[in-house]
Parts: C-alpha cells; sequence; structure tokens
C-alpha cells in the first residue's frame, strides 16, 4: 500500500482515536482557536482545513469563527465521519472532501487562510505540498500550520518507533519547515513554541492506554501495537520534548 495511504488508514483506527481523542493534536480546540486567531479569521474567511481528519477543527473554526470552511483529508472514513459530525451540528458552512494535500484538486487562489494541524510532519513530499498550498491561497493570505519539530538526531529506535505508533515519518526542525514555506512563495514566516501543549498530550495518552488495555482485555480491540512498548516509547518522547530536542509549534506565514 502507497505510504500516504498507510498513514491515512493509521489515523482511522479506533484505538489511535481513542488514544487521541476528537481532536488529534496537542493542544486540541484551545490551541486550534489560537491559531485561527494569529491568522486573523473572520466571519468573510473561506479556510481550507488541510489533512482535516473527522473534522473536529473543521466545525469548530465555522462556529467559532463564522468563516466558511472546507476540510479535505485523504481518509475516506474520515471524512465520512465528518460529514456527520458536521450535519449533527447542524453547520452549514461546510464543505468535506476526499482529497490528497500533495495534489489538491480545486482552483487556484480561492481560500483567505489555509489551516493544517498536526499533518505537515506526514507528507512525503513537502515542497510539493508547500507549492499546492501556496497555490490555492489568494494574495495577502495567510496560512496557519501546527506541528511537530525534531531539532537534531533522534536515537534510530526511537525514529523508527515514532513511524510505528504515530506515523511522524517526516517531522522537521524550524529552519527545515521555513525553507520549505519560502521556497514555496511564503513570507514573514513566525514560529510559536507550544511544547508544554505536546507534554500534555503525551501524559493524556498515557491516561488513555489504561482504558484501552481494559478494552483489549474485555475483547472490544484487536490490535496489532505492543502497549508495552508503546508506553516507553512515550516515555523516551517526552524525555526529548523535556531537552527540547522535539517539540511542538505554531507556524504562520503569508503569501
Ligand atoms: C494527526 S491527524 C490530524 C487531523 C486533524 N488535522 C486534527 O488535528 O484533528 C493527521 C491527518 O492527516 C491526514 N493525512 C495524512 N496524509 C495526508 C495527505 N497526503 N493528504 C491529506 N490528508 C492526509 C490523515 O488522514 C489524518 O486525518
Amino acid at each position: 500500500m502507497d505510504i500516504k495511504q498507510c498513514c491515512a488508514d493509521f489515523y482511522q483506527n479506533d484505538l489511535i482515536r481513542l488514544l487521541f481523542g476528537d481532536s488529534m493534536h496537542p493542544g486540541g480546540l484551545g490551541l486550534t482557536k489560537e491559531l485561527g486567531e494569529k491568522i486573523f479569521l473572520k466571519k468573510e474567511s473561506k479556510v481550507l482545513d488541510l489533512a482535516c481528519g473527522i473534522g473536529t477543527s473543521t466545525i469548530f473554526l465555522a462556529k467559532e469563527f463564522g468563516c466558511n470552511v472546507t476540510g479535505l483529508d485523504l481518509g475516506q472514513k474520515n471524512i465520512k465521519i465528518a460529514k456527520t459530525n458536521s450535519k449533527n451540528a447542524e453547520i452549514n458552512k461546510i464543505d468535506f472532501q476526499v482529497g490528497d494535500a500533495e495534489k489538491i484538486k480545486l482552483e487556484s487562489e480561492i481560500f483567505d487562510q489555509i489551516i493544517c494541524e498536526c499533518a505537515f510532519c506526514l507528507f512525503p513530499n513537502k515542497t510539493k505540498t508547500s507549492q499546492e498550498i501556496f497555490r490555492v491561497t489568494k494574495k495577502g493570505g495567510m496560512i496557519g500550520i501546527s506541528d511537530i519539530v525534531i531539532r537534531g538526531d533522534l536515537p534510530v529506535m526511537l525514529k523508527e518507533a515514532l513511524f510505528q505508533f504515530i506515523c511522524v515519518l517526516e517531522a522537521k526542525s524550524e529552519q527545515e519547515y521555513e525553507h520549505y514555506l519560502q521556497s514555496a512563495g511564503f513570507s514573514n514566516i513566525q514560529f510559536y513554541d507550544k511544547k508544554d501543549y505536546l507534554l500534555r498530550l503525551i501524559d493524556d495518552i498515557k491516561k488513555r492506554l489504561f482504558a484501552a488495555e481494559l478494552l483489549i482485555g474485555l475483547g472490544k480491540f484487536k490490535i496489532e501495537f505492543d502497549i508495552a512498548k508503546i508506553k516507553k516509547t512515550l516515555q523516551e518522547i517526552k524525555t526529548c520534548v523535556e531537552t527540547g530536542l522535539v517539540s511542538y509549534v505554531l507556524i504562520t506565514g503569508t503569501k
């Protein structure tokens, strides 16, 4: 199976949904709101939520800022759930589409702002994705990305575990993210460190693992992951976050 589809399938897995919760990124909707404010979302904005998952942020942004939001994700199951969720929320300024961030099947220069939470690190071809994001952004429009940064060499074992457990194949440093975005044409790239939110998410996942173990014991989940190994990996990631080798950042930029 192609690596991108494999990654989308990973985030549609019931256990992964249980561990992350509905908002599949550190900081939850509080950080989504902060990101929306930093890129000046308003009622008139036409926004793309790239790699929207099950649409939790998409629906929240439309409600909170009153803007029109398109949610796009490679996972068909995610988009199906997102459509049901938006119907239940009775929000009509939203539409959802299945699509690949590396080849966005939408017209050029149609969005005022693009949000992409905890997904840029997953895209294998960041040059192509940055170019696509730039293409669909209106002149003067803004991007708001939140993502994992890795500021040096991780132990090989940890790198492999990160890929296996959270599909983080391609997280980069601030300098590398800046390079991709600037090369695509964005300027005034700003970074805001949100390490504490990542630490909190790690602790939350640890707690949810206990619930997962219970459900596995009851036969409600069949998993191919080794829970003991996940716990060990989480502890190792936590140490890397505490030392600053790994962090979570908000990134903004202007076209
Ligand atoms: C960690 S989840 C984040 C979901 C959502 N942005 C959130 O914060 O709740 C990553 C999402 O990226 C999506 N994804 C991965 N590769 C993609 C691609 N090439 N194009 C579009 N979506 C992709 C996955 O399907 C998954 O829903």
